[in-house]
């Protein structure tokens, strides 16, 4: 009675299973894709949102080629290096006694800091509130470690990466 109507309809389901089942296919490898660098996006930060974040350090740091010690020292290649071992720098006492048993600025311990300085390190002369927003952290940490000690430019992720080893 309705076989050639009935028999359209389960291949039309037949073509739009398959259809849908490629669909989610590609859908599911674009999600893992996308999970993927957003996880790298997330742990290395942007360097270019965090140039903006340093305006906020400017007044008191130099970063970049030809970079001196102003209020505070300058912060070429700051990640990966112990803290408190800037030449010609003179450290607050408290800042210097909390930097004696630290070996390298990595991403945990310049988050800590760059969050609440006067909570890490009491006495501390770096008169700065903190900065209160998670991705500003990120943000600016990957932009510091975007130079080297000479104060060129090098690859932030790798920088962080050796950092967190030491
Ligand atoms: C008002 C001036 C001022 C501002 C603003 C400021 N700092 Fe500092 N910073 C200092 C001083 C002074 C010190 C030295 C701290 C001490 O000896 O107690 C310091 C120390 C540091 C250190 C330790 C360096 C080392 O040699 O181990 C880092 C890292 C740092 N500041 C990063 C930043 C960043 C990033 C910002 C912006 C988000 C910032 N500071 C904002 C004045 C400032």
């Amino acid at each position: 009675m309705c076989g050639a109507a009935l028999y359209c309809r389960r291949e039309e389901d037949l073509i739009h299973g398959g259809i849908m089942r490629s669909l989610m296919l590609v859908a599911g490898a674009i999600l893992t894709l996308t999970v993927a660098t957003g996880a790298t996006a997330q742990t290395v930060g942007d360097a270019d949102a965090g140039k903006k974040v340093y305006n906020k350090c400017r007044a008191c740091h130099a970063v970049g080629e030809g970079a001196k010690n102003k209020v505070g020292p300058e912060l070429n290649g700051i990640i990966g290096e112990k803290p408190g071992s800037i030449e010609d720098y003179k450290y607050s006492a408290g800042f210097e006694e909390w930097a004696a048993d630290k070996t390298a600025w990595n991403e945990a311990l310049m988050t800590e800091w760059l969050a609440d300085p006067r909570a890490v390190v009491k006495g501390t002369k770096m008169a700065f509130p903190g900065l209160k927003k998670p991705e500003d952290l990120t943000n600016v940490i990957a932009y510091l470690a975007s130079f080297d000690a000479e104060g060129k430019e090098r690859d932030p992720a790798e920088a962080l990466a050796a950092a967190a080893e030491q």
